[in-house]
């Protein structure tokens, strides 16, 4: 294997730092930005309860999948699938895989980069009563200058934590940040379920209509669940190739996804009482529900005016920490390929690649008001960064699962990967449920999610 790596790998520094660094990849933009606004969009409870089954019976899998292919090879994804399956076109899914982790980091970083205007806006006190909140969030996302300089800024942490390395930068930015995330969500969630109208918003939130669901309910989950999870593009393969093998892969899959879930429901919590405070309910979709909606609720969150400037900065703190870490997982799959194969530094690597992401996150970042072609893209009759954000965090996410548990189940082998799963003696619980899902359940609906979701595009 033409891969050797030169140095010794680095490990993490226990099971518990592994699953707080995989849960913060996992855990970010995704869960509590997406997921309460997907929520909304689908109907509420029942979108929820689809949602759940996506993460147990395709999810989960998937992910026990990925661990398994990178502390078996420990590589980066391109290494792992050259080591696994040598001279077969396999590499390919890991160069996809690295390529996706790029463009999503570039429009990932650009959404990011807001919550880090918001923390200060909020600070100051600028959510008055009254405040016209879409004209202040357009004001920031339309003016190029802010819109490319938060994007910067942003991208800038998330290199400095990378180049830092696996247990000097990610393991111990995480740990400071995964507790403190913790903290602040029960905060918050404590706050806004004690707010007047809670009720309505909770019972929007938990009690499903089965009646909602439907096809497009059903593509929105499962998509929402890959995106979450952090599947699909090697993240996983990548934070599994430094898992000691001592480590039990089933129960860190288990507390990664529980973890990843738990806080998506706990997000939605926080989001849904806060809207319905005020009878405001449920008015759009996209950056709007957090950026507009619950903004405008701010300057009366008891008591006035201190409250809302402690829960507006809270809750952006909140989204800025849990998309930083998942930024920087986005970041270090590109890393450990050019670290491990072309034997660059990796302060090299993440600049250049950090580099790379920012320029092109520049269009994502123009595409919000500052140039109307990228902000209504002709034919497209979407913005630049939407695009993408569906593309690359819809479609490549898919393609890569089913193409990961194809590999697993069919090419590598589900004893091979077994075997990986009862390394140092680790009992496999669920081994036979897991090899069925990986086999049959995982490729085939995986395949069906796709064809829909291409056939959602060719007929509009
Ligand atoms: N899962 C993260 C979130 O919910 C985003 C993310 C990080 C991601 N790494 C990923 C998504 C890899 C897909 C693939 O915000």
């Amino acid at each position: 294997m033409e891969s050797t790596p030169s140095q010794p790998r680095d490990t993490w520094g226990s099971k518990l730092t592994f699953i707080l660094a995989a849960a913060g990849s996992a855990i970010g933009l995704g869960n509590i930005w997406a997921f309460p606004t997907n929520t909304a969009a689908n109907g509420g409870a029942a979108f929820v309860l689809v949602y759940l089954i996506c993460v147990i019976f395709i999810g989960a899998p998937v992910m026990l999948a990925e661990f398994t292919i990178g502390r078996s090879a420990r590589r980066n994804p391109v290494g792992a699938f050259k080591m696994l399956a040598p001279g077969t076109s396999w590499k390919i899914l890991g160069g996809l895989g690295v390529a996706t982790g790029v463009i999503i980091l570039s429009f990932y970083a650009v959404i990011a980069g807001w919550t880090v205007a918001y923390i200060l806006k909020c600070m100051v006190g600028t959510f008055k009563p009254g405040v016209d909140t879409l004209a202040i969030f357009e004001g920031m996302s339309g003016n190029p200058l802010s819109a490319i300089g938060y994007l910067l800024v942003f991208m800038a942490l998330s290199v400095y934590v990378v180049v830092g390395g696996v247990r000097d930068g990610i393991e111990r930015w995480t740990k400071v940040l995964m507790p403190i995330l913790l903290i602040l969500l029960v905060l918050l969630g404590i706050r806004a379920v004690t707010l007047s109208g809670a009720k309505e918003g909770l019972a929007f939130y938990l009690k499903p209509d089965f009646s909602l669901i439907n096809l497009k309910v059903v593509l929105a989950a499962a998509g929402q669940a890959f995106f979450s999870l952090s599947l699909g593009m090697g993240t996983m393969i990548t934070y599994g190739s430094y898992i000691a093998k001592r480590d039990n892969l089933v129960s860190s899959t288990l507390w990664v996804g529980g973890l990843d879930t738990a806080i998506a429901i706990l997000a939605g919590l926080i989001i849904f009482p806060t809207l319905f405070h005020a009878g405001l309910g449920l008015q759009e979709g996209g950056p709007g529900m957090v950026f507009v909606v619950l903004t405008s609720l701010l300057g009366e969150m008891p008591p006035a005016p201190i409250g809302g400037i402690i829960f507006g900065t809270g809750f952006f703190l909140l989204l800025g920490i849990a998309a930083i870490t998942s930024s920087v997982s986005l970041l270090e799959v590109g890393v450990a390929y050019i670290v491990d194969e072309k034997r660059i530094s990796r302060k090299k690597a993440g600049l250049m690649l950090g580099g790379m992401a920012f320029v092109l996150g520049i269009p994502s970042a123009l595409g919000n008001g500052a140039v109307s072609w990228l902000t209504d893209l002709p034919g497209i009759g979407k913005d630049f960064l939407s695009f993408l954000f569906v593309v690359f965090g819809q479609y490549s996410l898919a393609i890569g699962a089913m193409l990961i548990s194809i590999f697993v189940g069919w090419k590598w082998g589900v004893k091979a990967a077994s075997a990986e799963v009862e390394s140092e003696g680790n009992v496999f619980r669920f081994r036979r449920i897991w090899s069925f899902l990986v086999r049959f359940l995982c490729p085939i609906t995986l395949a069906v999610i796709l064809i829909n979701m291409l056939w959602g595009v060719i007929t509009g």
